[in-house]
């Protein structure tokens, strides 16, 4: 799929470049979507689709083919913490080049950590792969305080900046109406980011929850905004299992591979 991707790239750079336009514009596919699953047999049909660079599953391993794709093992929270280091280094030399922390501390049904517990799991468990991997921090939902944002304050308050990470993860749901509210807690995120050292975010969960149509009216507005913004380094929808019907691709799921 890598090849396949780079000729892909380079015959639209070509492309461009031929007819004069700047060639900034053959990265017309983005190469920042990925895809979340549980059962490692609903990539299939993702499979080949250039716009997907990278996978993760809330695990450390794939448990299968991720179909040329990144797989991004994930330190979920406490329960993994006995195998994570074995499955982070099996992950890395199998070409993993990213790491992300702990699911929705914020969360009591998830990771359930507080900012204080979680300071010091992350340079416990994080730290020691800062030079081999870039980081994410721990991923939080966008509920409203003591959830989101306000448990990620709390977090880099407890690191004293002592966590080392690369890029902010962040997850989102609301109705699918709400693109320019999903637009503004990206801004927010950015923003904060931006306040704490950090360059980079991923939204690693995300959906605006509706039907099939009005998920496709969501991606339409909120995709190409992702694209676009240089902070968005990566981004995972809510998730390819519940993009098939059957065998095939959703609509919604259509959307995402295009
Ligand atoms: C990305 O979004 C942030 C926050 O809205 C903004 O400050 C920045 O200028 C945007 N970058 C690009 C390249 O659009």
């Amino acid at each position: 799929m890598t090849s396949f991707k780079n000729t892909l790239l380079l015959a639209s750079a070509f492309a461009a470049a031929v007819s004069g336009a700047p060639v900034e514009q053959a990265s017309a596919v983005s190469t920042k979507r990925g895809l979340a699953y549980n059962q490692v047999t609903a990539l299939n049909p993702f499979a080949k689709k250039p716009c997907f660079s990278w996978s993760y599953n809330w695990g450390s391993a794939a448990g299968g083919d991720i179909q040329g794709t990144e797989y991004v093992p994930m330190n979920w929270g406490e329960k993994m913490f006995g195998e994570w280091d074995n499955l982070a280094e099996a992950a890395l030399a199998s070409g993993s080049k990213h790491l992300l922390a702990f699911n929705e501390p914020d969360l009591a049904e998830q990771a359930n950590m507080s900012p204080e517990a979680a300071a010091a799991a992350y340079q416990q468990y994080m730290n020691p792969y800062g030079d081999r991997a870039r980081l994410g921090s721990p991923a939080i939902t966008n509920g409203a305080a003591p959830y989101g944002l306000d448990w990620m304050k709390k977090f880099f308050d407890a690191c004293a900046g002592n966590c080392k990470i690369d890029f902010l993860a962040i997850h989102w749901y609301d109705g699918a109406e709400h693109a320019f509210w999903f637009k503004k807690h990206i801004t927010e995120c950015i923003e904060f980011a931006k306040a704490h050292g950090i360059d980079k975010i991923w939204v690693t969960e995300f959906q605006g929850m509706g039907d099939d149509v009005s998920q496709v009216k969501f991606m339409n507005e909120v995709l190409p905004w992702l694209d676009s913004n240089d902070s968005v380094e990566r981004y995972a929808y809510f998730m390819v299992d519940t993009l098939l019907r059957g065998k095939s691709v959703s609509s919604v799921g259509q959307r995402y591979s295009s």
